[in-house]
């Protein structure tokens, strides 16, 4: 028995020290040997070594970053040369480049903007050389990441001529992380930011997450959770972030953090926090001159006001443009910014809840200093699978307006599901808000080229932890990934996006790409399917948001509760936004507006979200409702199927450690499609009084077993028994 232990111990020893590898831990930025000796030989032609002119930190990096990513991928050293040679990559900032190569890249370089990136092979008195440039050392940052990532997809690098910048300025992510290192909404573990240990102990993890999100042009992180502790902008913690500063400032990437709307009572001594009061303002003043004079980099705040309990400016009868013209104060001569969000909806009030941000909003266009960004969600709720975009796009051409996504899956599946969320970025960027006629798309917006703006940024809320491979599900990474690319160009095609991270994260055989492309831009309208169709939204179950729960109705407010957001009586089902009902529809523009009032016009996608629809209602193929619902339910289901058998297919191209884990995962996530269907249609089926579809298999459980269920440790909050 003994012996037999010992033994187990052993072989897990070596298949954890075999495969560590392959635990994930890399991301896209695997190394691995390119195992096509053609393109390997090509690689060798045309690169012996680099030179690069400059010297700053950011440089280092970058040339760091090419000779690590060159030894894995080719095998072999990169050297420095003293010179600039015959194969050479050269690598320099534009005033930092020679005179004749500056000459040769003019025009080239006056296409790009500050962190833009140029990559070009020339010849220079007869030697052939790859040049990586841009206005700044972090442009060629970037640009080094690229032609490391033109070599992970077996490009030919042999006439490059790449020119590229971003197209939104601010590219963050928001860390819902608490000082006490639990994640609010994180599958992932617990906050990769170890407080505790900080400023001392420098994590290899934090120089890791610095590089990859370099990697896809992100360059600012909020470190702290929108619902904010003050403490954190104590000189104790001040210290903390510097030392984090401090390891991000040469991959680019700017701190920010959540401000607290009552820390001068909390963390200073004040009597208010009133936005007008002389002493307040002072008070923010100050502590933005002590935060700058440790981290003179410092991004600036983001702030949760007024909502869901937060303190904010409504307090003490001030208005929202009150608070964030404080704070926006305090950090403008720091070239500091206030990321002021726009995500309030009121215990007391009784409008639609998918109306109140927008009219809380909108008639403050123009008001904001100009360093203030508002945050707006992609849709009028919360991260549902599918929401129209938010009726704020477009609507405050005087105001930037920031978009903030989900990347952290609260309402999708948490880290159990694979669900592919670019797809759904992507749909939300495309919409067209018609504000300024046809082609006035939510990207034209948030790319500020829709009225000219000259702040841009988006964020994307983090689904990062301590999990070995960062986000829990390998498939997670995907998701992070895919913001960066469509933070950095919101045009980009998802599926696009999709294969590459592909080839870069596991392979670059055709075989393993393209079916497993598709299960990914699958796996989103799946997920839709599963869980909210045809419109539904906000049917989760409480506080952990994980699993069904349409029945819900005891919540503290309304707006919590999924019975407020789906309607079914023994008529029928959905929210009625139309001007028959809560006339959220009227905050959109024309055609919009008139399109989505009648039942008729309304996309199906859509139909549940702006009208209450009889059950017999005859949709689109001839069926009612209740049929369509119960199929969508039921597609849903064999989506995920589908998913489980493509997976099991590609068996030999994924090792396998991630290989079994993500069928593991998906086995799970075809339970709970299961778990979806039978627990909502059987609620529904209450109120539609009608039989299951014939193609609905026999559920295994009734409706009582399923609301009976409970996740007091579901993650992402705080436990607790009802
Ligand atoms: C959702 C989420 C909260 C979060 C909030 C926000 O409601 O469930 O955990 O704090 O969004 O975005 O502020």
């Amino acid at each position: 028995m003994i012996y037999k232990r010992s033994f187990l111990v052993l072989v897990l020893c070596c298949c954890s020290a075999l495969m560590s590898a392959q635990d994930g831990y890399d991301l896209w930025l695997q190394y691995d040997k390119i195992d096509d000796d053609k393109v390997v030989e090509n690689y060798l032609d045309h690169i012996s070594g680099f030179h690069k002119f400059g010297s700053d930190e950011t440089l280092d990096v970058a040339t760091t970053e090419l000779k690590t990513a060159f030894e894995g991928l080719v095998g072999q050293t990169l050297k420095e040369l003293n010179s600039v040679e015959e194969n050479s990559v050269v690598l320099g900032s534009e005033e930092n480049l020679p005179s004749e190569i500056r000459a040769m890249l003019k025009s080239d370089l006056s296409e790009i903007n500050s962190e833009g990136y140029v990559l070009k092979s020339l010849s220079l008195n007869n030697n052939r050389i790859t040049v990586v440039t841009g206005k700044t050392d972090v442009g060629v940052l970037y640009g080094t990441f690229r032609l490391i990532k033109e070599m992970q997809l077996h490009n030919n690098i042999t006439q490059c001529d790449i020119i590229d910048s971003p197209k939104i300025q601010k590219r963050l992510l928001n860390h819902w992380d608490n000082l006490d290192r639990t994640v609010e909404r994180g599958y992932a573990g617990f906050s990769i930011w170890d407080w505790h240990h900080l400023p001392e102990l420098i994590k290899p993890e934090y120089i890791d997450y610095a590089r990859a999100n370099a990697s896809i042009g992100i360059n600012g992180t909020v470190l702290t959770n929108v619902n904010a502790s003050s403490l954190v902008l104590t000189s104790h913690y001040i210290e903390k972030v510097k030392a984090l500063a401090e390891v991000f400032r040469p991959y680019g990437l700017q701190v920010y953090l959540t401000a607290r709307f009552s820390s001068p009572m909390e963390s200073g001594d004040l009597k208010t926090a009133d936005p007008l009061d002389p002493e307040v303002r002072q008070w923010w003043k100050d502590k933005a001159d002590e935060i700058y004079a440790e981290i003179p980099d410092f991004g600036g705040f983001l702030v949760k006001a007024n909502s869901e309990g937060q303190p904010g400016p409504n307090n003490y009868d001030r208005s929202h443009v009150d608070g964030a013209n404080m704070l926006a104060e305090a950090v403008a001569p720091h070239s500091g910014i206030v990321m002021w969000r726009a995500f309030v909806y009121s215990e007391d009030d009784p409008e639609d809840r998918a109306k109140q941000a927008y009219s809380e909003f909108v008639p403050f266009d123009g008001q904001f200093h100009d360093n203030v960004l508002v945050q707006v969600k992609n849709g009028p709720i919360d991260f549902q699978p599918r929401e129209p975009f938010h009726p704020m796009f477009g609507a405050m051409p005087d105001t930037p307006l920031m978009m903030e996504f989900q990347i952290t899956q609260e309402y999708l599946g948490f880290s159990s599901h694979l669900v592919y969320l670019p797809e759904m970025f992507e749909e939300t960027l495309d919409e067209d808000t018609y504000v300024q006629g046809e082609g006035s798309t939510v990207a034209k917006v948030v790319d500020g080229t829709l009225s000219n703006k000259k702040l841009t940024g988006i964020a994307g809320v983090a689904n990062i932890g301590t999990a070995k491979n960062w986000t829990g599900h390998p498939f997670g990474q995907a998701n992070w990934y895919g913001f960066g690319r469509l933070a950095w160009d919101p045009y980009l095609d998802s599926e696009a996006i999709a294969k590459e991270w592909l080839k870069m994260t596991f392979s670059n055989e055709q075989e393993f790409v393209d079916p497993v492309k598709d299960l990914m831009i699958k796996s989103r309208e799946a997920v839709v399917n599963y869980m909210t169709p045809l419109g539904l939204h906000h049917i989760m179950d409480t506080g952990h948001h994980y699993g069904p729960g349409p029945w819900v109705d005891d919540l503290g407010r309304p707006e919590w509760n999924p019975v407020y957001y789906h309607r079914a009586t023994s008529e029928g089902v959905g929210f009625d936004r139309t001007e028959s009902g809560s006339d959220a529809l009227s905050q959109y523009a024309e055609p919009i507006r008139e399109k989505y009032n009648s039942i008729e016009t309304t996309p199906e996608k859509y139909l549940l979200w702006f009208h209450h629809v009889p059950w017999d209602y005859k949709m689109e193929n001839g069926q009612t409702l209740w049929y369509n619902l119960a199929a969508k339910y039921q597609e849903g289901v064999e989506d995920v199927e589908e998913m489980v058998n493509t997976w099991n297919d590609i068996e030999e191209y994924v090792d396998d450690q991630r290989f079994e884990e993500i069928q593991m995962l998906l086995q799970i996530q075809l339970k709970e499609a299961k778990w979806w269907r039978n627990a909502v249609l059987l609620y529904f089926q209450q109120f539609s009084g009608k039989e299951l579809p014939e193609f609905i298999p026999e559920p295994e459980y009734d409706l009582e077993y399923y609301q009976s269920l409970e996740f007091p440790y579901a993650p992402g909050i705080s436990p607790s028994w009802h």
